[in-house]
């Protein structure tokens, strides 16, 4: 059988939880696991997460999972309904809507009373200046002022576009969150992803949202995981199926786009593309086989690789890990001008999954 496989380490997610817990003691903790929690499997993670004071996912399908496996925390659906029919899942499931358009608030508001019956909360997203989501500053006020006379519960929301690094629209976002806040105090309110709970610790507030910290990667390009003393939850191996002698000058794989320059031994990992590992040959992917780094050669095909194990033992069946403890899943996507949430989600769903 093919051994390409995804592990999940439920005690690290549960350690990454426990983080948040003393990272953000006095805030209730909406665990965002949107994207089939970012890639890890909605299933496995939703039961080391039971802890959780609440869910975040990005539409009515992901949310509907989550109940359907028997979850009853609340659940924010971080973009609100789409269209007015998905009203009746949300009061017959219990769910709480983001309102960032007036037709989001205007659907709410023909189902308050059984919204407001339930004891639903309205999350109500600003646009402090990322433009994606959410009512502007000038706009926002009165949109709370009508939701919370029509009789509902308001948490004021926002995203920020650069928590992970200091840059000037931080200040402004936070300066428009702050002034919402105060205009329509008292209100419940929530605008920290992973970076921002660390950095602002002070933004706490009601909510916190993390994301990527609980799956042990790093929001920052600066610091590891190990600096934020979080631990990576997916460990994704693969197995050695061939090895191959080459000369210098030999080349290997589509394009023939790496020459050995002395003579080589290649391995060949049953891992490709397909399993969501990235096509380029970037020269600076790495594999880990024990506690050593190994070099991958040529393009990535499809279902399979290389990997030049010249100076390390390797054989037949030898386990190589592609991202997890040793080799992180930062690295990698750092090696591949992209980011570690992007690989994490966009695992296909051949590798085989796996507790431990
Ligand atoms: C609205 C919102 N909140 C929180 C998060 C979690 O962010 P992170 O994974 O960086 O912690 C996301 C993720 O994209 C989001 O869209």
């Amino acid at each position: 059988m093919r051994q390409a496989t995804v592990y999940i380490d439920s005690q690290a997610l549960q350690y990454n939880f426990n983080r948040v817990k003393q990272l953000a003691p006095n805030s209730k903790i909406v665990s965002m696991v949107k994207s089939n929690a970012y890639g890890h499997g909605v299933e496995a993670c939703l039961a080391a997460l039971d802890a959780t004071d609440a869910f975040g996912v990005a539409c009515l399908e992901e949310a509907l999972e989550i109940r359907r496996l028997g979850y009853n925390q609340p659940i924010t659906l971080i973009e609100g309904v789409f269209s007015e029919d998905e009203m009746s899942h949300v009061l017959e499931q219990k769910l709480e809507c983001i309102v960032h358009h007036t037709q989001q608030v205007e659907w709410l508001i023909r189902h308050k009373a059984a919204y407001n019956a339930l004891g639903l909360k309205v999350w109500v997203k600003l646009n402090s200046g990322m433009n994606r989501l959410g009512f502007k500053l000038a706009e926002i006020i009165e949109v709370i002022q009508r939701l919370k006379t029509e009789g509902f519960t308001c948490v004021l929301t926002m995203h920020f576009a650069n928590a992970d690094v200091d840059h000037p629209l931080n200040d402004q976002q936070i300066e428009q969150f702050l002034q919402v806040k105060q205009a329509c105090a008292p209100i419940l309110a929530s605008c920290c992803n992973s970076a921002a709970i660390y950095k602002y610790p002070e933004l706490q507030f009601d909510f916190v949202r993390p994301g990527i910290m609980l799956y042990g990667a790093s929001p920052f390009a600066d610091k590891n995981v190990h600096d934020l003393d979080l631990k990576p939850v997916m460990t994704f191996t693969a197995e050695i199926i061939a090895l191959n002698q080459i000369h210098s000058g030999e080349c290997v794989g589509y394009g023939s786009s790496y020459a050995a320059t002395c003579p080589s031994t290649i391995a060949i990992v049953s891992i490709g593309y397909g399993d969501g590992y990235p096509r380029a040959y970037t020269r600076q992917n790495f594999v880990a086989i024990g506690q050593q780094l190994v070099p991958v050669v040529g393009r990535v095909s499809m279902d399979m690789m290389a990997i030049d194990v010249t100076n390390v033992t390797a054989e037949l069946g030898t386990q190589v890990e592609l991202w997890g403890q040793r080799r992180l899943v930062d690295d990698v996507a750092t090696a591949n001008g992209t980011i570690g949430y992007e690989l994490l989600c966009r695992l296909s769903k051949r590798p085989l999954r796996k507790m431990i």
